[in-house]
């Protein structure tokens, strides 16, 4: 989740400069990564709670990275991998990184390439803006486009419900609609939230909710009036804090504890407006190796 995303004017490269604080929460999917049949070159496959609609093609940022290895380091192998995900797709809350993230580790780690956190993630950059973080995990900022990561002094660990929707957000979308609502504005340059990392330094949970801000937030609520009903129903609830996550349309709510985030739960799932809920903590750790075979 982006617990602050500050978007400054559009470059003229058709990207805009941001300033967000990422924190790696405890949703997540399993990425596995064998050597392929012979010939068959990279191959792609899913399943899991969120697969339906992942394309398995070279469109996916999964794929994009075994195939930027294979070429890197001239691995003369095909390569098989499995998504099994969980992490919403198009949900605004990088789901692709994350896999794109994996599969750097995993080949990393298949073919005994020894390469340091630095390099995955420097490897990670030339994917996608949000791979390096899915590789370093934890708490940090990124300048840039998101990919020049500072890490963040955060204490303690924050409970987090998640609203996700039945479908997705265009991201180019989102970030046109935030130019069309502020055209004719003059945009600062994006800056990062001083009150938010106090917050996470102190481990305040009270402060980080109220802290919490998202500039994209305005620009998904506009493409999907519904966010802003589901959006209401963690206020009522007495949500820490309830944010868009990202370019939506996933709305992550900051709770205090468990048996908050599950009395919430409850009312998100009666309250009709979400697709499904899930619970997770955080901050955790980035894609890491977890069994071999
Ligand atoms: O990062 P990604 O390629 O997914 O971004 C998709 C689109 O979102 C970009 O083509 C651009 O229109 C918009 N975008 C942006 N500024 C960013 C990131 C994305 O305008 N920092």
């Amino acid at each position: 989740v982006n617990l602050g995303l500050s978007v400054g004017p559009l470059d003229s490269d058709g990207y805009h400069e941001l300033v967000t604080v990422f924190q790696a929460i405890s949703l997540y999917d399993d990425v596995t990564v064998k050597i392929g049949n012979e010939g068959a070159g990279i191959t792609l496959s899913a399943s899991g709670s969120t697969a339906t609609g992942v394309p398995l093609d070279e469109t996916n940022l999964a794929y994009r990275a075994a195939d930027l290895m294979i070429t890197k380091f001239q691995l003369d192998s095909d390569i098989d991998i499995h998504l099994e995900k969980e992490i919403p797709v198009a949900g605004g809350m990088a789901g692709g990184s994350a896999d794109a993230a994996g599969v750097i580790v995993g080949i990393d780690s298949l073919f005994e390439l020894g390469l340091s956190r630095d390099e995955l993630e420097r490897i990670g950059s030339e994917l996608g803006s949000d791979v390096p973080f899915g590789i370093a995990g934890g708490t940090a900022i990124g300048r840039g486009r998101g990919d020049q990561l500072t890490p963040v002094l955060s204490k303690g660990t924050y409970q987090w419900v998640l609203a996700l929707s039945n479908s997705g957000l265009s991201t180019p979308a989102v970030y046109g609609e935030c130019d069309r609502l502020r055209e004719g504005l003059s945009i600062a340059k994006p800056s990062a939230n001083d009150a938010l990392l106090q917050a996470l330094r102190a481990g305040d949970a009270r402060e980080l909710g109220k802290a919490l801000s998202n500039d994209l937030q305005s620009a998904a609520c506009s493409l999907r009036p519904a966010l802003r009903l589901v959006l209401d129903v963690g206020n009522d609830y007495g949500a820490l804090g309830c944010i868009v996550s990202g370019s939506g349309p996933t709305v992550a709510f900051l709770v205090e504890d468990e048996e908050r985030a599950l009395d919430l739960t409850v009312a998100l799932s009666a309250s009709g407006v979400v697709g499904g809920v899930v619970r997770a903590s955080g901050p955790t750790h980035g894609a890491r190796r977890i069994s071999s075979f």
